[in-house]
């Protein structure tokens, strides 16, 4: 592919071969042949409109915190690195869509701004979180979410309120080629520190039952309606089940983690496994809510 890149998308920051190692928090193998860093809009703009010209599939990459990475991936990815500033107007928090995202609930609490306690474990960016509709402890993106920005596949900039149905349980309208610029959280004024109480209350409910220390990414299957994954995983006797270094944790069987280097095979392996157990078990089909790239898998 390496001769087949047009010139302007080499003209923008870029890096090859970067192992998905390095920017997925699970950190399966396979490499990023192309990884595209735009630091501005209009940067972000030109790469999506040159690959559009050129009919080149591109892939969008946050923080890598919901990502099963499963061989090298050959299309481009971009990577945000915008440089704008978090812009505090009222209730509303309006931030880059490459912010972190535990920062950004950070910050909400800092300013006195109540609506993203629930938000201070996600790892990721906040593009990431919008276009997964992020969420835990009863909260959730859309439930906050005031306005946002994006490009769509043709790289034109568009800014919208959300509207009914287009950002359900962990799941959003966005296609692979729509690219989240920023967002606008519309919270309410409150007690900083009463806003980090509920922020520690949340926390110390997920160290008492999520893994810490171990790489992962976080869930990797949805909760099937009135239950959940994690417990129906638990039930079917798979804590602790293990392919090579991929191990269904044993504090969190929704979990699966690689204990140092697993195998992206050993990986798939182990989730196969998992939904042919629960689906033996309990008779309920599993639906990934982790992205899977590589492998034939997209
Ligand atoms: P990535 O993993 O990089 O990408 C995820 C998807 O978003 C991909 O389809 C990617 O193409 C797309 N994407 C990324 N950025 C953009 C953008 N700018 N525009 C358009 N599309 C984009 N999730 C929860 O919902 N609740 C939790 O409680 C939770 N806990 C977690 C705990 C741990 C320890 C870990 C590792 C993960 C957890 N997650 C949780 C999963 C994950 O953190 C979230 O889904 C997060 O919002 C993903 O953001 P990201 O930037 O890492 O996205
Ligand atoms: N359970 C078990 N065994 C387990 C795990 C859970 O029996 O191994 C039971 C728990 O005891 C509890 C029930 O299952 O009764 C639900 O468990 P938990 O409260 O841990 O919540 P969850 O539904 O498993 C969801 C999200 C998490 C989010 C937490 C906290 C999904 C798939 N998971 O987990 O999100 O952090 O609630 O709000 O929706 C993620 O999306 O990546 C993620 C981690």
């Amino acid at each position: 592919m390496t001769g087949l890149l047009p010139d302007a998308l080499l003209r923008l920051p870029h890096r090859q071969e970067v192992p998905f190692a390095r920017l997925t928090t699970l950190g399966l193998g396979g490499l990023c042949h192309w990884l595209f860093e735009p630091s501005t809009e209009a940067e972000a703009a030109l790469f999506v409109r040159t690959c559009h010209q050129a009919g080149l599939r591109y892939r969008v990459l946050g923080g890598g915190s919901n990502l099963v990475v499963l061989g090298d991936i050959q299309e481009p990815v971009l990577r945000l690195r915008l440089k704008e500033p978090v812009i505090h107007e009222g209730g509303n928090l309006t931030a880059p869509a490459s912010h972190g995202h535990i920062v950004l609930a950070d910050k909400a609490a800092e300013l006195g701004l109540s609506g993203l306690e629930w938000a201070s474990g996600i790892p990721g960016s906040l593009g990431g979180a919008i276009r997964m509709n992020a969420g835990a402890h009863g909260g959730e993106w859309v439930q906050v979410l005031d306005r946002y920005r994006f490009l769509t596949p043709e790289g034109e900039v568009v800014e919208k309120r959300p509207e009914p149905g287009e950002f359900t349980y962990r799941r959003s309208w966005f296609g692979p080629s729509h690219i989240v610029l920023s967002a606008t959280a519309a919270l309410a004024p409150s007690d900083s520190t009463a806003i980090r109480r509920t922020m520690a209350q949340f926390q110390q409910r997920r160290e008492g039952s999520q893994p810490k220390g171990v790489r992962n990414a976080g869930c990797i299957f949805k909760n099937p309606p009135g239950l959940s994954a994690g417990r129906l995983i638990d039930e079917a006797g798979l804590k602790g089940l293990r392919v090579g270094e991929a191990e269904v944790s044993s504090l969190h069987a929704n979990f699966l983690v690689n204990r140092g280097h697993a195998h992206p095979q050993d990986f798939a392996e182990l989730m196969a496994q998992v939904r042919e157990r629960v689906k033996a078990v309990h008779g309920v089909e599993l639906d990934t809510e982790v992205e899977i790239w590589g492998a034939g898998q997209d």
